[in-house]
């Protein structure tokens, strides 16, 4: 997929571009990182994607289409998103992960789960999948929230994953063995990780700081660490406030 010149002011705000010419390819299969601090234009920028809105100025393409020619139900067949604060129904487990593929059965349910390392918490409700969830989520943690809107995401089998920083409750171990699972289970899906902590985007194919809407650096984490001042900054206040960079 590609971002062409993207530029992006919210209805109304026309003098205030959120996005600012961006221009990015992002390969069949590549795991991309988004990282800025918030408020930078991170959801922004994926959101046009599924066209929650559209770009104010330039192109956004999916499979080399403009993301508006598509319909927009197929469209969004495409891509599937874990949202920043996805919302978690008072039903079972099992069907909170349903939502995310109507059509799936309990198998499919299952694999979702292990991929999203969610598999170990619902195994240890006394209910498992059938756990009702009370209303909100109150009665599971952030993390498990997380994992439940990862999984839900994730058992839409769709081309595009993208985590709108899904991830951030998460400790490091088990972030790491949720990317290595989609890694090895869905290798030709492109993957775009929204995070604010290094420690979570360091093994991305790319790395994109954004910075005011704009692209500030992208590389892999060595060559960001090399030749990004932005990007060494970042590195060296996670690690003196004890980000475990190095897991
Ligand atoms: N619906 C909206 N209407 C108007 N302005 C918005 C809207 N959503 C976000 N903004 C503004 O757009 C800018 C970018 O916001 P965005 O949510 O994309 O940042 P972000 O990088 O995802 O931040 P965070 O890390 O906190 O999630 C911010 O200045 C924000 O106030
Ligand atoms: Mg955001």
């Amino acid at each position: 997929m590609e971002f062409r010149n993207v530029s992006f002011a919210y209805p109304g705000m026309k003098d205030e571009k959120v996005i600012d010419n961006v221009s990015l390819i992002i390969n069949p299969g590549e795991t991309l990182a988004i990282l800025g601090s918030t408020g930078c234009g991170k959801s922004s920028l994926v959101n046009l994607i599924p066209r929650f809105y559209d770009a104010t100025e330039g192109q956004v393409l999916v499979d080399d289409v403009d993301v508006r020619s598509f319909n927009l139900h197929s469209l969004r067949e495409k891509v599937a998103v874990a949202l920043q604060k996805s919302e978690i129904f008072s039903v079972s487990i099992g069907e909170n992960i349903r939502w995310g593929n109507p059509d799936a059965d309990e198998d499919e349910i299952k694999q979702a789960a292990c991929t999203a390392q969610a598999m170990e918490f619902i195994e240890s409700k006394p209910e498992g999948m059938d756990t009702q969830v009370t209303q909100g989520g109150n009665s599971l943690s952030g993390g498990q929230k997380q994992r439940l809107a990862i999984s839900r995401a994730v058992l839409k089998k769709a081309e595009i994953l993208i985590f709108d920083d899904t991830t951030s409750a998460l400790d490091l171990k088990t972030e790491a063995k949720l990317y290595e699972a989609l890694k090895k289970e869905h290798a030709s899906v492109t993957k775009i990780i929204i995070a604010q902590r290094i420690a979570s985007v360091k093994d991305a194919d790319r790395i994109v700081v954004l910075e005011n809407g704009k692209i500030a650096a992208c590389g892999t984490h060595e060559e960001l660490l090399f030749s990004s001042e932005i990007y060494q900054d970042i590195y060296n206040s996670q690690l003196k406030n004890g980000g475990g960079i190095n897991g």
